[in-house]
């Protein structure tokens, strides 16, 4: 009998037993079995495995199950089996998509997602069925503050988060105005309110806001009104495929170089291939970087690249901290992953060793972390500086039940 039907068997067993009464004597009848501790964990994986944000999906899965790896393939003696959905970065299918791995594959935890729209539909149903969630990137501010709950975890960033450092960045460079340009959902409305936070505390001005719908990539009517406005900086938030074409659109518009180009890293994070010498020099700000000479940051990139064949990045780590993360949980509980409470309490205090530097959780259930300042030379995005030290997201409208 394979583990699912032991699992099922157990479950049905248990449903009897409680019906007739006899719940109390159950454990005797399998002797040495530690009741719902030695199926398999049950991992949903709800991310983008079709449009833009395909290959920041693909990169948060390999770090995930490189994670579990790392512990021998098993967490607290427990197999992991994952079950798999492609959420198509489409905020409109996310509660029928997450429902299905609650109902239909009866999953422990819901691992996703990418997009921030599609995370919303996510919390929804997380905070009315109680499901744990564990946020490997969709920034939403909404999901660390005024839906925050006990049963949702983030180990990415907040939106805010990303772009709030690059006020200050601009401010040194001497830029006095600024252009932001990006596309018009969630994440990108709260990248340009960090920005906007930064940028003016900093006393710059940002003097136009640019949008254009999600995920179209008809940059140039905009490229051409930004060179008529001539800002001092462009600060954008693109990511994927998106970004590939946008950093190659900015150069072949006869941009680059003369308007200084910035963004939250996930402009030049994974598609430095993709993009051959168009982002050359472009400055960003983001928790991760290529070449942050730490151990276990060395060792993770040798073990992603041995594992998958290419080079990791943002995505990957926080797939593997989000690995991490369960794992910390189920190991404090000893695989009892019913002792829900002990496990939400050891994943709420965790420290995780991450690729990106140490960090820990916020009372929110978001990352306290370190964002640096990164600078694409050849094919890597160089760390060049701390823009900003220990960045918690401020968490507004968080009540933690
Ligand atoms: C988001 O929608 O929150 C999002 C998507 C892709 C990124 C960053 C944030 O690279």
């Amino acid at each position: 009998m394979d583990d699912t039907n032991q699992r099922r068997d157990r479950r049905e067993f248990l449903k009897a037993a409680a019906a007739g009464g006899a719940l109390a004597g159950a454990e005797s009848l399998f002797p040495g079995v530690a009741f719902g501790q030695s199926a398999k964990i049950r991992v949903g994986l709800m991310l983008p495995y079709t449009g833009t944000y395909t290959q920041l999906g693909v990169a948060i899965t390999n770090g995930f199950k490189l994670a579990v790896q790392e512990k021998g393939g098993k967490l607290a003696g427990r197999e992991v089996e994952y079950f798999t959905v492609d959420d198509e970065s489409n905020p409109a299918k996310a509660p029928e998509n997450i429902n299905r791995l609650i109902q239909r594959d009866k999953v422990d935890v819901v691992v996703g997602t990418v997009h921030s729209g599609v995370l919303l539909g996510m919390v929804k149903v997380a905070r009315e069925t109680g499901t744990l969630v564990i946020c490997p990137n969709a920034g939403a501010g909404a999901a660390t503050g005024p839906l925050c709950a006990p049963n949702i975890f983030r180990t990415s960033f907040s939106n805010w988060q990303t772009t709030y450092p690059l006020g200050k960045v601009l401010k040194d460079k001497g830029h006095k105005t600024a252009v932001f340009l990006t596309w018009k959902y969630a994440a990108g409305e709260e990248m340009l309110q960090g920005f906007r936070d930064g940028f003016t505390k900093q006393g710059g001005k940002l003097v136009k806001e640019l949008f254009l719908p999600f995920p179209q990539v008809e940059f140039q009517p905009l490229l051409t009104e930004i060179a008529s406005i001539k800002p001092d900086a462009v600060v954008c938030f693109f990511a994927g495929g998106g970004a590939a074409k946008f950093l190659k659109d900015y150069a072949a518009a006869g941009l680059k170089g003369k308007l200084p180009l910035y963004g939250s890293g996930f402009l030049t994070d994974g598609v430095l291939e993709a993009v051959g010498n168009a982002a050359a020099g472009v400055e960003t700000t983001l928790h991760y970087g290529d070449g942050i000479e730490t151990a276990r940051n060395k060792e993770f990139r040798l073990e992603y690249a041995k594992a998958f064949k290419a080079q990791p990045d943002v995505y990957a780590v926080q797939g593997f901290d989000a690995g991490q993360l369960l794992a910390a949980g189920v190991q404090a509980v000893k695989g009892d992953i019913g002792n829900r409470e002990g496990m939400i309490k050891a994943m709420a205090s965790a420290r995780i060793n991450s690729p990106r530097g140490a960090w820990t959780m916020s009372k929110a259930h978001n990352p306290v972390q370190d964002f640096y300042l990164r600078k694409v030379i050849g094919k890597e995005n160089k760390v060049v500086g701390i823009a900003h030290k220990a960045l918690a997201d401020p968490a507004t409208g968080c009540k933690m039940a």
